[in-house]
């Protein structure tokens, strides 16, 4: 066992102490004091001449073939399989499924010892989860632990082919004094798993939990120590969850994978359009489909409007979701470019899934979805949308519409209206779907009621 102490990094400027500090007496900030196992350093000289350094051409890229998890969405997700050695984190809120998702994995993934350890739930739990999902159970074992030592041990002992943790928060080192959860003891607790799964050649999923404001619980750092960060969501009051990649040093984060939660376990998705179509039965006006992006990722969502007479003076203007300052916009240039008389009517809108968008290529939904409750027109559901407006009316090019689009194709939409601008150097693989392009108002006006 290395010769360990563990001391205390202000994280603003590096300045180290050997007890907890509520101000940096280097430089001044407030409550920056983060625990740190600090190694010996003739362990760190070890480790150094035991690795040498080898020409790329003579490293056997054989030792990165992946094995498949048997579990199509999840593999797409991955880029096509778990890498041997690789760390993947997935993260998401409370009660989404994350437990369900790895412990089905878990008993599917074929010809692999499994050990699923499990910090939040007893054994039997476990077993009762497992029954649920009504899976062969043949090589999967389940650990009921959070102190890493023990969970090593157990590995040395078991020797998997493949290890799950859930979740990464409730683990701890002995090297460590803080509780489980913080700061210091996550990182810690990363590393040495990472350090595990690179020199074994073991594939690990951590779980890890989510913040209120939709980041994973515990330094950033996290995400820059794991190879893979999924984040799995979705409408707890909706059956539909969503697998995607925020980042992959193995594959592209542009794949998603669909599942429905069923009583007995997550099922794939295979014709992912089913999610919007099954919202509603029949066609209503004043709905339109946004391709948008959050971040780098892409992301379709159903923009409402409701455009009435006012029953008052003065119009109301809310929007829900959506910038309303922006609506304002929108709707002043509906007036002044188009020729639509909007000044006298109230308009309500409303992104649906309580999700905030500020994705300017959200705009020609919103103006589609005005416009087809104005005219009491529907929109087809099959249509969606992807375009800036500007302040003249002409629809404006937007960033990654490759992404979009093939969003949108796989989400099993027909046609998708964006920018005429955006056409050149748009590099298309697209088979499925149909690009309709705008150059102005009047244009989607025409296109969609004629
Ligand atoms: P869980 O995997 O425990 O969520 P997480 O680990 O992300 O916190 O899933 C919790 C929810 O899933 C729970 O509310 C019950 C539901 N569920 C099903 O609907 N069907 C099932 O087969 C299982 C196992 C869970
Ligand atoms: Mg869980």
């Amino acid at each position: 066992m290395a010769k360990t102490k563990s001391v205390f990094f202000c994280q603003s400027c590096g300045n180290e102490a050997t007890k907890w500090l509520g101000k940096c007496p280097a430089c001044g900030d407030w409550n920056t004091y983060v625990e740190e196992v600090v190694r010996a350093k003739t362990n760190a000289g070890a480790i150094r001449s035991s690795n040498s350094a080898i020409l790329v051409e003579d490293i056997q890229a054989g030792s990165f073939a992946r094995c498949t998890s048997a579990d199509q969405e999840l593999d797409r997700v991955l880029g096509g399989g778990l890498v041997p050695g690789s760390v993947v984190l997935v993260g998401g809120e409370p009660g989404i499924g994350k437990s369900t998702l790895m412990l089905q994995v878990s008993l599917k993934i074929p010809d692999l010892k499994v050990l699923y350890v499990s910090g939040e739930e007893s054994e039997q739990q476990l077993k009762m989860r497992a029954d649920r999902l009504k899976l062969p159970q043949t090589n999967c074992f389940v650990l009921a632990e959070t102190n890493l030592q023990a969970i090593f041990q157990q590995i040395e002992f078991l020797k998997p082919g493949l290890v799950v943790i859930d979740s990464i928060q409730t683990l701890s080192t002995d090297l460590l004094d803080a509780s489980p959860g913080s700061v210091s003891q996550v990182r810690e607790c990363t590393a040495q798993l990472q350090r595990f799964a690179k020199q074994t050649n073991t594939p690990l999923v951590l779980i890890g939990h989510i913040t209120k404001d939709g980041s994973l619980a515990g330094p950033k750092v996290l995400e820059h120590m794991v190879d893979t960060v999924l984040q799995f969501e979705g409408d707890r009051n909706y059956g539909y969850r969503i697998l995607r990649s925020v980042k992959n040093r193995f594959g592209s984060t542009s794949e998603l994978g669909i599942y429905e939660m069923r009583s007995d376990g997550l099922r794939e998705v295979n014709n992912p359009s089913e999610i919007l179509l099954s919202q509603h039965d029949e066609e209503m006006s004043g709905i339109a489909i946004a391709a948008t992006m959050e971040g780098m990722r892409p992301l379709v969502l159903e923009i409402q409007a409701l455009v009435s007479t006012a029953a008052y003076g003065t119009p109301q203007r809310s929007a829900t979701g959506f910038d309303v300052r922006r609506l304002n916009m929108l709707l002043a240039v509906l007036e002044k470019r188009a020729g639509f008389r909007l000044g006298i009517k109230d308009v309500f809108l409303n992104v649906a899934g309580g999700i905030r968008v500020d994705d300017p290529a959200t705009d020609l939904a919103v103006i589609s979805a005005i416009l087809s409750s104005s005219e009491d027109i529907p929109v087809s559901q099959k249509y969606c949308f992807s375009g800036e407006v500007g302040l003249s009316g002409e629809i404006r090019p937007v960033i990654r519409l490759e992404n979009r689009i093939s969003e949108a194709e796989k989400l099993g939409f027909s046609k998708i209206f964006i920018s005429r601008a955006a056409l050149k150097g748009l590099q298309l693989k697209t088979k499925g779907i149909q690009i309709v392009p705008v150059g102005k108002i009047d244009e989607v006006f025409q296109n969609l009621f004629g």
